[in-house]
């Protein structure tokens, strides 16, 4: 039974290098059984210099794959070897699914959505004030400034250590976004009502820094992008705090959720089942 259903029905892929890590087949896996949809979804490790061919393998049919997701270091060369990125791919410059359809392949950037989606599933209102502050301008910021802009945030302030990054992305994302240095971080939090951690501070139970969330809206949510811990230091102070906090698990789930429909036909479902099979794994490893 589970043989015929992987050989019979599409393939997709997660690549990345290294790829081991990741926690995408289980979540597809699961999204595959409990549909009882034939399938599969596995972790293909490219090295960079294999990725163009890779992707070329893609394109001309000679691989098994109907597509997949990328991850790092590839999610910059899948989008400037895709045939057909959209406007939130070609905005980032960066992709993390891919899929053929009429014989070419298209790229999109699904993690804005994820952020989105796990807010709008854990803290409904989450969007109501005008006013984000976005802790971090690295790889991981892009998608989820260009999330809150397009979410109709009026003033997304991007804070970072190197402001240069900063500035690179409010160039990038235009006018309603602003760069400044850390020590501009009170003063930026005033009356925002959304804060979120896209700095690898904090994660793998490393130390960070000590926040006032004082100067936040008293109904501010503050999130994290770090799901390991699932609370991590910052949404811990956070929420000793009285602030409202999401945890950065609900992301890495519902940004699959358009990858999966492309691939396999259907809708998938974030459920507690899911989430509780991810956080079982985080234990283990
Ligand atoms: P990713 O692409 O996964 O986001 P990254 O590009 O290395 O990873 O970015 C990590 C983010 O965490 C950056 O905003 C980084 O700040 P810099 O741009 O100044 O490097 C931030 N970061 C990492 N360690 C930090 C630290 N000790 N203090 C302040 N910011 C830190």
């Amino acid at each position: 039974m589970d043989d015929s259903r992987e050989t019979l029905g599409p393939n997709a892929f997660v690549t990345g290098f290294p790829i081991k890590h990741s926690r995408s087949p289980l979540i597809h896996g699961y999204w595959l059984k409990t549909l009882g949809l034939p399938g599969s979804y596995r972790a293909h490790e490219v090295a960079p210099d294999a990725f163009p061919d890779f992707i070329a393998s893609l394109k001309d049919g000679s691989s098994d794959f109907i597509g997949g997701n990328v991850t790092i270091p590839h999610k910059e060369l899948a989008f400037r070897l895709a045939d057909k990125p959209d406007d939130l791919a070609h905005e980032l410059g960066a992709s993390n699914t891919l899929w053929l359809e009429d014989g070419l392949l298209h790229a999109t950037n699904t993690d804005g959505r994820g952020f989105t989606a796990n807010l709008d599933e854990r803290h409904p209102g989450w969007d109501r004030h005008d006013t984000a502050v976005v802790f971090g301008a690295g790889g991981a910021s892009r998608a989820i400034i260009q999330a809150v802009r397009d979410r109709g945030f009026k003033e997304i302030h991007v804070v970072n250590r190197t402001i240069e990054r900063a500035r690179e992305l409010a160039d990038r994302f235009g006018p309603r976004v602003r760069a400044h240095p850390v020590g501009a971080l009170a003063e930026v939090m005033h009356g925002a009502g959304l804060f979120i951690n896209t700095t690898s501070l904090g994660m793998d139970g490393e130390a960070a820094p000590s926040i006032d969330f004082a100067p936040l809206a008293a109904d501010a949510v503050v999130t994290d992008i770090v799901y390991i811990p699932l609370k991590t230091p910052i949404l811990r102070q956070a929420e000793e705090q009285g602030l409202s906090v999401v945890d950065g698990l609900g992301m890495l789930l519902h940004q699959a959720v358009p990858g999966f429909e492309k691939w396999f036909g259907k809708r998938p479902v974030v459920d507690a089942a899911l989430r509780a099979l991810i956080v079982a794994d985080m234990e283990v490893h």
